[in-house]
Formats: C-alpha cells, structure tokens, sequence
C-alpha cells in the first residue's frame, strides 16, 4: 500500500507537466493555450517577448535554489531537522525541493493542506494546528492505517481538543495512535497555545489517558511572542526547553525512539538554534524540528527586514525570488501612473510592493525604477507616483519586489520560474 502510494504521487507530481495551458492561469501567453505546462517550458520562452500578458509574476530560478540550498546548509550546521512551513507555497514541486535538500518533512496548517501534501505523497507531516475536526481525523486515521511509513504530528492545546480527537479517532477504529505536541503559547496575549506549565502538564495527562494518541513532544511559535525582541523571544524559547525536559523528567516520553521539540519560523530560527543546542540528554535523541516557511522566496519587504542573516552575515543571505511585473496602463498626470496589477496579484497585508525596474515598451532596455512609488493597491491597479516626472509611459513594464511570501504565493495558481536573462524553464502550481 506504501508503494502504491508512493507511485501514485510520483505520478501526480509528472502530471503537473500534463496539465493544459489555458484561461485558468494568469499571464500565461494566449497562443500557447491548449499546450501542456512541459512542452510551454520545453519551448524556454522569454518572459518578457515571448508572449506573456501582464499581469505576470515570476519566480527567480537561481534565487529560489540559492534558498533550497542555505537553508539546508543551515539546519544542518545547527543540528536542526527541517519541517519547512508548507502554506507559504502550497507547491507540491517546491515540497518536493525541499525534501529534496534534506527536509524531513513539511509543515502544514488545515486538513485541506494535509491532503494536498499527502496526494503528492509527503511521508511526513507537522501540522503546527491542533486537529479537531472529526471528518479530517477520520481521513488521517485511514490514511495512517494505510501506510505504515506515513508519520504525522500535530499540536494540542486543550483537554477538551484532546477529548474531541479521541473520540474521533475512536469512532473512525484508528490502528495506530496519532503523535502529538503540547503547544506552549507564546506568553500572554499571543495566539494559540496553553498559557502556562501547569496547564500543559494537566493536557499530558489526557493525552496519556487517550489510547488514540502519543504524546511525543512540545511545540510553539516564536513569532507570535508579543513585543518581540532576542531577549524577549530567547525567554520564551527557553521556557519551551524547560518544559520539554521537565517533561521527560516525569516520564512523559517513555518508550519514544525519538522525542520532538519544534519552533522557528523565519523571523527567529538563529534564536531558534541558539535555544534547541542548549538542550540537555533525553531519555531519547530529540528530534530538534525547524519549521520555517518564508524563507523559500524570501522577500523584499518584512522579512528582508527580519530575516535573522542581517544578524548573522556570515551564515548566508537569503535572496528575494519574487518580481511582480505589471503594464502602466495610464499616465494622467506628470505625477502619477496606473499599473494593471492590484490586490488580486501583489501581497498587500503587511507592505506595499516596491517598484523596482522598469522595462521600456519601445525599447527592451530595463533601467531602475528611480523616481517611482507604488503608493496603494486598488482591486485591478497599482497607484503610482513619480517624482521629477520619473521618466514612465504608458506600455512600459514595472517590475515590483513583494513584501510576504504567504500572500504572494496564494495569488497565483501557475507561477513562470524565470532564469536571469528571462528565458521561463519551468512552471510552479499551487493549491491554495
Ligand atoms: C505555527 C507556525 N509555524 C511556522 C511558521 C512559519 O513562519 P514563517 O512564515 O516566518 O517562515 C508560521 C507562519 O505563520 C506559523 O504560524
């Protein structure tokens, strides 16, 4: 059965080549309508001559490899095991590039990213959510039962959810306990998780008391620590450590061939690292789970400004992929101008895009955008400014950094993976 899958998804992940070009996915050209997505990136069109309508978001091929291959190269000098945040994409291709360079597995949010994750047959799974929805768990239990290689982890931060699972888990005749981690909260006012040790301890115990499930371990978000900074963000790290230990300490890990603490997205995985090293011996090796997301395209905007390679120069950079490009579609003024791309196409939730270069209609020339601001986001346009009367006419392309992967990924449902000169090698296909 294992097998079967396996080659299932392996199918699946070819068929996103045989999938056909047409009017569902935004920017590609017209004229290859009716072709496959393989013979469209056989073809190695350009993006900006080759037939390509704006407007078009394109994914750097040698910056999205760049970020595969240090973060790999990060978790392993750190001694972390890696669980990439898969919602940021919902790419299967990119899961698979990402188990490819050394993930152990990937982490997902809601059951809907569980199945996608699964059909294209990732074999492991941090849902970094506690599960209490029955018909979900009715789904992982048959799918654990059908392949005794599938290893799946969630969070629980309730008695209640903990009562809720078992019951679920009960009523579909699960075979094999489902792993869980007690989520510890990111202190007072964060988002989910159990607010205090105590609390965690009292969730262990109906855990244990629950055949259906295994307690294997303790999980958070840094990112969502109020206020946060090293110190404050280090203090709650540490408090997850600690409960980790005093965990084992009272035998909550008995019988574990391997026990699980997770964090780290991509604000914090060098405070993530710094925390999980100090970890004293276990009565099992532990699995030390980084949960990262962003970082795949990184970004122009938040996370340039968070990543934590500006604190540490020397372990890497991380390199934006995304480029939005957008047609100016009206210059009514001296002062301003009108993209064709708006809320539909550019992350908009934490910053604005950034104009970058400009693509000169007549001439081909790329040239910086100096002068030029993006200034909001209708549904369907993108305001500009310029300044000095930033030499922009109507035709030309503007080529904008995005600020969050997240909401970048999910616009687009076929993504052109663009080389340097603009030659398109390949397509990536989400499933938001
Ligand atoms: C629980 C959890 N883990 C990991 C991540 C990944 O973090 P990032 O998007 O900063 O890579 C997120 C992001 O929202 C998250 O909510």
């Amino acid at each position: 059965m294992a097998a079967d899958n396996a080659v299932n998804a392996a199918e699946r992940l070819r068929d996103l080549a045989h999938e056909r070009v047409d009017h569902r996915f935004k920017g590609l050209p017209p004229d290859a309508e009716g072709m496959t997505v393989g013979e469209l990136a056989a073809e190695r069109r350009n993006l900006f001559t080759g037939g390509f309508t704006t407007p078009v978001l394109a994914l750097s091929a040698e910056h999205l490899e760049h970020n595969l291959a240090l973060m790999e190269t990060y978790a392993t000098r750190h001694g972390l095991s890696f669980a990439p945040h898969g919602k940021t994409s919902m790419a299967p291709q990119l899961f698979q590039r990402q188990i490819e360079h050394g993930a152990w597995g990937i982490t997902l949010a809601v059951p809907h990213q569980a199945r996608v994750a699964r059909a294209f047959g990732i074999q492991r799974i941090f849902l970094a959510n506690e599960l209490v929805d029955a018909p979900a768990l009715h789904w992982l239990a048959g799918e654990l039962d059908a392949d005794p290689d599938f290893r799946f982890i969630c969070y629980v931060d309730s008695v209640r959810g903990v009562e809720l699972m078992d019951a679920a888990l009960s009523e579909a005749g699960a075979s094999r306990p489902v792993d869980v981690v007690v989520e510890l909260g990111a202190g007072d006012g964060a988002r989910t998780g159990v607010r205090t040790e105590a609390e965690c301890f009292d969730i262990a115990n109906a855990v244990a008391a629950a055949d259906t499930l295994r307690l294997v371990g303790v999980a958070g978000y840094e990112g969502e620590v109020p206020n946060a900074s090293p110190e404050t963000v280090g203090a709650w790290l540490r408090r997850l450590t600690a409960l980790l230990v005093d965990f084992d300490k009272a035998s909550r890990f008995a019988d574990l061939d391997e026990i699980v603490v997770s964090a780290g997205g991509s604000a914090w995985f060098d405070a993530v690292a710094e925390a999980f090293s100090e970890i004293p011996e276990l009565s099992a090796p532990v699995r030390k789970l980084l949960r990262s997301g962003a970082y795949v395209s990184h970004d122009d905007g938040h996370y340039k400004h968070l990543t934590p390679f500006n604190r540490v120069p020397e372990e890497g950079a991380l390199h934006p992929a995304f480029r939005l490009w957008a047609q100016v579609v009206s210059r009514p003024t001296p002062h301003q101008a009108f993209t064709n791309a708006g809320k539909r196409d550019a992350a908009y939730d934490l910053d604005l895009p950034e104009a970058q270069v400009v693509r000169d209609a007549r001439t081909g020339e790329i040239r910086a955008a100096t002068g030029v601001s993006v200034t909001g986001l209708s549904d369907q346009h993108g305001w500009l400014r310029t300044e000095g009367g930033g030499d922009l006419a109507v035709g030309d392309w503007l080529g904008m950094g995005l600020s969050h992967p997240c909401t970048s990924f999910d616009k687009w449902q076929l993504i052109p993976l663009v080389e340097a000169d603009g030659t398109v090698v390949d397509f990536v296909r989400t499933f938001f």
